[in-house]
């Protein structure tokens, strides 16, 4: 079955939706694919709040200045001014689309957005829905997108592979669509587009402990490096430093503005460590306090640190971080009355599919928004609530070039049906558990937060015998879900590894014993791998 739409937007987070509202309001046809449900992307977890400039005492130039150091001399600085000054149209558009966000009464009567306060940020500049802004963001886009004639939206739907067809570009072909796995029915469609869009989000689920969702396993990567697209700055791949420690609670997030509003990081015995390691101390950019903790718990051979917010009322903690505050409550932790055991987890993929400032990768017609893209504005770390502004500022950008183009591309013609003749069900389907379960193992171990030549060389090895094995079963086997996940961070692992081998220095995120500081000798510059032709 193939079916046609101008727009082929594969993700339904932040990038994704922003995008399908803007082109649909200017009466394209939009097709909005998630693998899971709606919601299933990593915006809807979010937290802290997405980052601008709206106090008086802040400006532009600080936000910039902010950045471009958190991203230790890789930003892009263009992309950084780009981003920055949209961080206040960015905010009006989302209060436009129905966004709620905190506000707060000022001794005058106004009222007025409310300002967290996260890692490496010089002044208060975090907009936010208490400690839920991503809920917030993740309904009212969805609410829009269902009730808009130009948009639809296709839940587990699962991306196999794009389509491409011959072109004069610098990848030598065009984007026509892409084979879709319809989970519910259990077939494949094809679908074709004009344009297609990865905004798929990210790859932190190729580590064993991730703040993540389920859907984060770096699909758009591996789809677009299959197809032909450079990608850039894997080895930078950044880790929370405060993911709830509790057996039971899986991948839970203790926000950075639990810091940002006073929140102590404290040993087991009560003393405190940041101060030793930053002079920000627990509001250092996300690297320094990850690879702080890291520390700490190898030195001491304990299982986690712990964040205390105890010390402020419990009114404040009920209004400011009612989510944490119940997560916590369900495992027994009183927040208001005690610390929060903490450890770092991946959290979120800074490189991804190379793209210039109108997110267009190498194919023609194919663009990368959000999580998935390498834009430049991260650098070697991200900033803390600079993602879902990127999310915002890029849907725009791909917009407008969208839009300009639309009309003067050709309908692409049909495709060959997909082909599953040849591949039966298969008989050992725990093969794809085992094989997600020491991928996910090796890359923690050997690929972490504080890595070496020896680790890495180990990790290679390892993923080039589980590629072929995975390719081996992919084609005897009928996919699922799960083999398209594991078949795409097999993927997604190399290039980490590949791009971390390349780096030979410590430089934000990309921490390695051999190499312990920047290297000074050369012009920093960005890691970026080419796909075999
Ligand atoms: P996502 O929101 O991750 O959406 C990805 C979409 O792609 C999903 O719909 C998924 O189903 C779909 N998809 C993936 N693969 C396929 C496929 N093969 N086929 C079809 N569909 C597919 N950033 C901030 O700026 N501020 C914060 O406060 C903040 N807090 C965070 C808290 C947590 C717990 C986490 C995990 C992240 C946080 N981040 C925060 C980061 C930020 O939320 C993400 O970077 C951002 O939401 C990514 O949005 P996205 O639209 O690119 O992707
Ligand atoms: C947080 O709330 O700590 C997450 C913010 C982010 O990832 O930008």
């Amino acid at each position: 079955m193939t079916s046609h739409y101008d727009v082929l937007i594969i993700g339904s987070g932040g990038a994704g939706l922003s995008l399908a509202l803007k082109l649909a309001n200017q009466a394209t046809h939009v097709a909005v694919l998630s693998k899971f449900a709606l919601t299933a992307g990593s915006t809807y977890y979010a937290q802290g709040g997405i980052s601008a400039v709206f106090d008086a005492e802040d400006s532009i130039e600080s936000h910039i200045e902010d950045t471009l150091d958190a991203g230790a001399g890789l930003c892009n600085p263009d992309i950084v001014r780009l981003t920055v000054t949209q961080g206040k149209s960015s905010i009006d558009w989302l209060r436009q689309q129905g966004v709620m966000f905190t506000e707060e009464v000022t001794a005058s009567g106004e009222k007025i957005l409310h300002l967290n306060r996260e890692g490496g940020h010089s002044h208060r500049r975090i907009v936010h829905t208490a400690d839920a802004t991503g809920k917030a963001v993740s309904l009212s886009l969805i609410e829009r997108a269902s009730e808009h004639p130009n948009i639809t939206l296709f839940e587990h739907h699962n991306v196999i592979e794009l389509i491409t067809c011959p072109d004069k570009s610098l990848a030598g072909k065009r984007i026509c669509g892409a084979y879709v796995l319809d989970s519910s029915q259990q077939g494949v469609k094809t679908m074709t587009a004009k344009i297609v869009v990865l905004a798929t989000g990210g790859a932190s689920k190729v580590y064993l402990y991730s703040t993540n969702p389920q859907s984060a396993t770096g699909d758009g990567i591996a789809l677009a490096w299959r197809a032909g697209c450079r990608i850039s700055n894997m080895e930078f791949m950044q880790f929370h430093p405060t993911c709830l420690f509790h057996p039971k609670a899986q991948s839970f997030l203790i926000s950075e503005a639990v810091r940002g509003e006073g929140g102590k990081l404290i040993l087991p015995d009560g003393s405190s460590f940041m101060e030793h390691f930053d002079p920000r101390a627990e509001l250092a950019p996300r690297d320094i306090v990850a690879r702080a903790i890291d520390h700490e718990i190898k030195k001491r051979g304990i299982d986690c640190v712990y964040l205390d917010i105890s010390h402020k009322s419990a009114d404040f903690i009920h209004s400011h971080f009612p989510t944490i505050y119940k997560k916590c409550l369900k495992f027994g932790i009183d927040i208001t009355q005690q610390p929060i055991p903490v450890v770092p987890s991946a959290h979120y993929t800074c490189g991804g599919v190379l793209t210039d400032s109108y997110a267009r990768t190498d194919i023609s017609n194919l663009y990368a928004i959000g999580e998935v893209a390498s834009t430049g504005l991260h650098g070697a770390n991200r900033m803390a609530s600079n993602s879902l502004l990127e999310c915002l500022v890029f849907a725009d950008r791909a917009c407008i070039d969208i839009l300009q183009k639309l009309a003067l591309i050709p309908e692409p013609s049909s495709p060959p049906a997909w082909d599953d003749s040849q591949v039966i069900d298969s008989d050992e389907e725990v093969v794809v558990s085992h094989n997600w379960d020491e991928l996910r193992h090796f890359m923690w171990d050997y690929v972490g937060i504080v890595r070496t030549d020896k680790r890495l060389h180990r990790a290679l090895s390892r993923v080039e015998l589980l590629k072929n094995e995975i390719t081996e079963y992919y084609s005897h086997f009928r996919i699922t879900s799960d083999l398209l996940e594991l078949r795409n961070l097999v993927i997604v692992a190399e290039l980490i590894i590949r791009c971390a081998q390349q780096r030979k220095e410590s430089r934000g995120l990309h921490y390695t014993l051999d190499y312990p500081s920047l290297d000074n000798s050369k012009p920093p510059s960005n890691t970026i791998l080419t796909p075999y032709k």
